[in-house]
Order: C-alpha cells, then structure tokens, then sequence
C-alpha cells in the first residue's frame, strides 16, 4: 500500500530495538517525555546481559498503554513481522547490537550475528511490512568507530572512508552499508546516525565512565589501557538522544548523520576528572572502601586493547546545521549528573553487579 502523506515523528508508533539497554533506554524516556509526542513505543528486546528492564522501570506506570515491552531477538524475523503488523509501527529506532569492543575482542561471533545479521533482519521486515509506503522511518544507530582511527589533527565527517578496526566497528560498519543499500535498492526510508562515546545514566559498568565510578567507590584499580592518551570525544547520553530524535522529526530519508560533543579527552584526563568529581561529592576519606587511599590512588596503567584505536573526534557541523541540534551538556555538568545518578541507585547498581559484570571483568581485564 502506497500513500502520499510524509513521515510525521510526534504521531509515529515507534519500535525501538535494544530498549532495554543504555541508550535505548534512555532514549524511550526522553521520546516519551517530549511534549509534542502523542505516539506509542514498543520496547523490542532480548535482554541480553547489557539489557535491563531496571532500566525501564516507572515508564508503563507513568505512559500506560503508550509503552509496552516484548522480548525478542532482532534475528528473529517471524517475532519482528507479528511486532510490527500488532503495534502498526510507522518507524523503528534500531539500537539493539553488542556495543562492547573489548568483548567483541575476545569473542567476535555475536557481533556479526546481531549487528550485520540482526540488522539485515530487521531491514527486511521493515521493507516487507511496509511494501513501499514512504510515510515511515527506520532510523539506524551507528558509531564514529566506523571510520577508524584519527592522528592528532582531523576529524570525522559524514564523507569520511568507512576504515573499521575492531571486529566490533566491522560489523557496524557492515551493517550501516547495508542499512544504506536498503533506501538505495529498495526505496526503503532509512537514516543514519554515526555517535562519538556517550556516557550518562544507566551506562552499563563495563565501559570506562561507569567502571571507573565502581570500582573507585569500592576501592578497586582503575585500569587504564596503554599509555592513556588515547582520545575520545564524550557526548551526555541525553544529548544523542535528542539527536536521533531531531533526525526522526527533520532528517532526511537516504542521509547520514554525524552526532558529537565536541569534547576530545584523553582517556587520563577523564580518569582524574571523574577522581576530581568523586573527591567532591563522597570523599575517599570518609570511604572505608577506600582504606585512607585518595581516588587517584587507584589509578592503574594495564596492558593495552589490542589494535586500540588512537583518537575519534566528531564533525557535527551538519546535524547542527541542517537540523539545528546542539548538545545541552558539557563535560563537567554531564560528568556530575552521571555521578549523582550512580550514587542515588544502588538497587540498579546492585542488580548489575549481580548480574555478571563483576566475573567477566575479573575473568578478562586481570592484565598487567
Ligand atoms: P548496550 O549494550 O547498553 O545495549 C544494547 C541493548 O541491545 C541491550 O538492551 C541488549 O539486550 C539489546 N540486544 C543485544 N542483542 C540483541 C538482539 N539480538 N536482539 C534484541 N536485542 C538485543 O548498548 P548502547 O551503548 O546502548 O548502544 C546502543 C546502540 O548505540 C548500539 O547500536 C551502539 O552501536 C550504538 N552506539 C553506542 C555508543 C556508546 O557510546 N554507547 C556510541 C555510538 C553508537
Ligand atoms: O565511539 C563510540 C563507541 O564508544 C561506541 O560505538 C561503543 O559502543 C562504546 O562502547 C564506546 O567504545 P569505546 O571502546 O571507545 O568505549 P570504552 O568505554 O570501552 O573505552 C573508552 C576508552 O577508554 C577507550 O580508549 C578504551 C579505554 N579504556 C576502557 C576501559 C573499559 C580504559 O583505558 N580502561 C578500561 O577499563
């Protein structure tokens, strides 16, 4: 069936894949927040062990009917099309992926299953649930690693070559092609967004940010890969979403969009600003954990990511142009807000840990 009418965000009936996890998550909440959403979402997701519907909690309470949750695999073609035809989705927001490096390292199987495999899947459904129909949107969410690594000057635009280094970036990159080729081929309504690191509530502790306020509060090592200087550029979690949302409401089918915070560090400077921070708000010396160490005492050099790479900084001029988005948060008050969420959530923090991050970390990062 093919109409006429374009594409309207605020009424759309929105499947987002990978809900359940940190950005998703947070992006469920910040959609359903927007005064000019009168739409519904649907929380597709297989609860892997970076998915967590602690993440979700309060949301039916407070939107009802307007939010539901499934649980499924986005290799799961049959579950996507009943999901699809049930809620009458008119755009998905595609966040679901394994989306950590260091794991993709050790064990890159799952990475080409969900994020190439996963995404194809979902393309499909999408292009045969819809049959033509351009009053609709698949929104795919993609990282700044696809485009490799920078030396000290430059940065990444949307014209940059694709140059992925870890098993992880391949398969996002793979699946950004194929994204791609489905609005080239077929027609289909595809955008897509390539994001610097976030860092913000409900990040889930094996990344850097979270893993380094853990184990501080706990008094453990603070392992910093290689020499430190790697460089990343850090972006408010809020902040992508509102940027995935402005390209849902004014992005074009067929492009591509850049999101970043402009907020290069080294990964050394974001240790000891998240130490500095701590000092501030639960000082090492009233932490026992702590044992009369500061913070920074903490702070230890470990072994290095294999093929590590060096610096990612983000052009964002095009987003911010064309669509008018400027992120809301810089580092510090960013930093700050992640901090006091932390500490105002134990029952998350406790659910997590027992989880399974704990034992994966202790199996892998013991390498000095
Ligand atoms: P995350 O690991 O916190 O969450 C991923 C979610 O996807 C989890 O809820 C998990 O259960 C779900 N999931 C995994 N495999 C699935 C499957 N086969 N079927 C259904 N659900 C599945 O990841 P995140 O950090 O929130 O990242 C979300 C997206 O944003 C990813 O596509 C990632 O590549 C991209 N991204 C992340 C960042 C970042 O800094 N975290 C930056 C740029 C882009
Ligand atoms: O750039 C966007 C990407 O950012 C996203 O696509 C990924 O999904 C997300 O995980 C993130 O990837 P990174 O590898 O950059 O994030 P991570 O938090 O794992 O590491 C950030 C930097 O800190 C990186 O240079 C490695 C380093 N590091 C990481 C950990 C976990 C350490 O030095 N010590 C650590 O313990």
């Amino acid at each position: 069936m093919k109409t006429k009418k374009n594409f309207n965000a605020a009424e759309a009936n929105i499947l987002v894949t990978g809900g359940a996890g940190f950005i998703g998550s947070n992006f469920i909440r910040y959609v359903l927040g927007r005064p000019e959403f009168r739409g519904r979402i649907v929380n597709y997701d297989k609860l892997t062990y970076a998915g967590t519907l602690a993440n979700l909690e309060g949301v039916a309470a407070e939107y009802g009917r307007r939010y539901s949750f499934v649980k499924g695999d986005i290799c799961d073609y049959g579950k996507v099309m009943k999901v699809l035809k049930k809620h009458r989705i008119t755009a998905v927001v595609h966040f679901a992926a394994e989306s950590h490096v260091d794991r993709s390292i050790f064990g890159p199987k799952d990475f080409i299953e969900t994020n190439v495999h996963g995404t194809f899947s979902m393309l499909e459904a999408a292009r045969h649930f819809w049959a033509g129909r351009k009053d609709v949107r698949f929104h795919h969410v993609s990282t700044d690693e696809v485009y490799g690594s920078l030396g000290r000057t430059g940065s990444f635009s949307e014209a940059t070559p694709y140059d992925p280094r870890s098993p992880y970036s391949a398969s996002k990159a793979s699946s950004d092609h194929i994204a791609r080729a489905y609005f080239h081929t077929y027609g289909l309504p595809v955008s897509v967004s390539n994001c610097s690191n976030n860092y913000g509530p409900r990040h889930y502790p094996e990344k850097l940010i979270p893993l380094l306020i853990l184990n501080a509060l706990d008094g453990r090592d603070l392992p910093v890969y290689g020499d430190g200087k790697n460089v990343r550029d850090w972006l408010f979690v809020e902040d992508h979403c509102s940027a995935v949302w402005s390209i849902l409401r004014r992005g074009r089918p067929g492009e591509t969009y850049n999101v970043g915070g402009s907020c290069e560090k080294e990964n050394i400077a974001v240790v000891r600003e998240v130490c500095r921070e701590l000092e501030l708000v639960r000082p090492a010396a009233a932490n026992p954990a702590l044992k009369g160490r500061a913070y920074a005492d903490l702070i230890t050099f470990v072994k290095d990511r294999p093929g590590h790479d060096r610096r990612y900084a983000i052009n964002s001029s095009k987003i911010r142009r064309e669509l008018g988005w400027k992120p809301a948060h810089d580092f510090r008050s960013g930093l700050k807000a992640a901090i006091a969420w932390y500490l105002r959530n134990p029952r998350w923090l406790a659910a997590v840990r027992k989880a399974s991050y704990s034992a994966w970390l202790e199996k892998n990062y013991t390498r000095r």
